[in-house]
């Protein structure tokens, strides 16, 4: 095995260990996947400014994010079938972020359930909803994330019906999964991701499962998603899911400065700039390219975190850079958690934060909190 130095190394190995069906899971974007690549791509256009001869001890990561402590300005996004990646794969992620000192978003798609991750956990963690059209259902999962105290509701706004990916239908990914010769195969030969599944993820779209009330019939994904989720979801929703958590809400999902504006109206904590990490709206900007805008329009009202293409530290340096308050990471994690489990998630966060660290102190910068535009060169020609 080459040693781990990288992100595109934890995916390497995640692609060995993890059935084709579930890497390609985590691993696709929708269409053509043109977004995918751009949330990529549009980073390493933007150029960092060398300094040298400024005082390089002492440096620091920690921030905040909407108020609450981080050792490094980084989330753990909310991911979907999280727990396919590797057995119990939300909790044990969850546990890697608590113990690194960043937070964890759990999924409303999780195949842990909120009291799962509660379970394994000592400190909150966030919870990621998605509006079902059953608002008695929205309700119950509101109520559950306020018993086991999580310290934030990350509401995902892109996501009212789902967009195409062609690698889940080309695979047959249905919920819960219908097990094809194909798909057999594929798990035949990733025998150490079936012993782990088999000894202990017993709870396998339990959660999901129980999510929905008519899911008798539950033949692809996007059939499924289609008919649980709300495709009329609107501002008045957001002020309604607002008053009914009562705690700390953020709005994932904004990629226009209009929706911006609008999102920032509803007091909520935080924006999350992001398109879905590509997965949704195939043909929109990457999400870098939008924060300047974003960060301009809105900035001074309500703090603003980005998401999409993050796979180093120095692209988190590049959104603080340009203005974000804090960054969310979907498939770093998810590669990490596929190639070694919990300690996988525990390297792609060090690995990040090595990089962080070594590119503020390179730019001429002690402490993240101080980190501003003054750290990239020609950001005024952006992408
Ligand atoms: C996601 N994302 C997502 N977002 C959300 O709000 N709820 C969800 O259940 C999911 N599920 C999901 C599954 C998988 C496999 C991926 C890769 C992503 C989007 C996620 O929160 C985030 O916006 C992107 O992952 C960020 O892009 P990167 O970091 O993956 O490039």
């Amino acid at each position: 095995m080459t040693q781990i130095l990288e992100i595109r190394d934890l995916k390497a190995l995640a692609k060995r260990r993890v059935p084709k069906l579930f890497f390609d899971y985590a691993d696709s974007g929708a269409w053509t996947e043109g977004t995918y690549r751009a949330n990529e791509e549009d980073f390493s256009k933007i150029k960092l400014r060398q300094r040298v001869l400024v005082d390089m001890t002492n440096r620091s990561l920690e921030t905040t994010m909407i108020g609450q402590k981080v050792s490094m300005p980084v989330a753990l996004a909310p991911t979907g079938l999280t727990g396919m990646q590797h057995a119990d794969g939300e909790m044990l992620a969850a546990q890697a972020a608590e113990a690194f000192g960043v937070p964890f978003t759990l999924s409303t798609m999780s195949i842990c359930s909120i009291e799962d991750v509660a379970s394994v956990t000592t400190k909150p963690f966030w919870f990621q909803l998605y509006v079902m059209r059953e608002r008695e259902f929205v309700l119950n999962l509101i109520d559950r994330a306020k018993a086991a105290k999580c310290s934030a509701l990350v509401l995902t706004l892109d996501l009212q019906i789902l967009g195409q990916r062609h690698k889940d239908l080309r695979n047959g990914l249905s919920a819960p999964p219908r097990m094809t010769p194909k798909h057999l195969w594929q798990m035949a030969t990733r025998p150490g991701w079936c012993m782990k599944m088999l000894g202990t993820n017993r709870r396998t779209f339990r959660n999901i499962v129980g999510h929905a009330k008519s899911v008798t019939d539950l033949s692809s994904l996007g059939a499924w998603t289609n008919e649980q989720f709300d495709p009329q979801l609107s501002w008045k929703d957001v002020e309604w899911i607002k008053e009914r958590w009562g705690g700390p809400l953020i709005l994932k999902g904004i990629l226009d400065p209009e929706d911006a504006k609008m999102a920032a109206k509803t007091g909520a904590d935080a924006i999350v700039v992001s398109n879905h990490g590509g997965r949704q709206l195939d043909g929109a900007p990457s999400s870098i390219s939008m924060l300047p805008r974003i960060v301009d329009a809105v900035g001074h009202q309500i703090e603003v975190h980005l998401d999409g293409g993050i796979r180093s530290g120095q692209d988190v340096l590049k959104a603080i850079a340009l203005g974000a308050q804090g960054t969310f990471i979907g498939r770093p994690f998810l590669y990490g958690l596929g190639a070694m489990g919990k300690e996988g998630v525990t390297l792609a966060l060090e690995i990040i934060r090595k990089e962080m660290d070594v590119t503020m102190a390179l730019c001429g910068k002690r402490s993240i909190t101080d980190v501003g535009r003054d750290i990239l060169a020609e950001y005024d020609q952006l992408p």
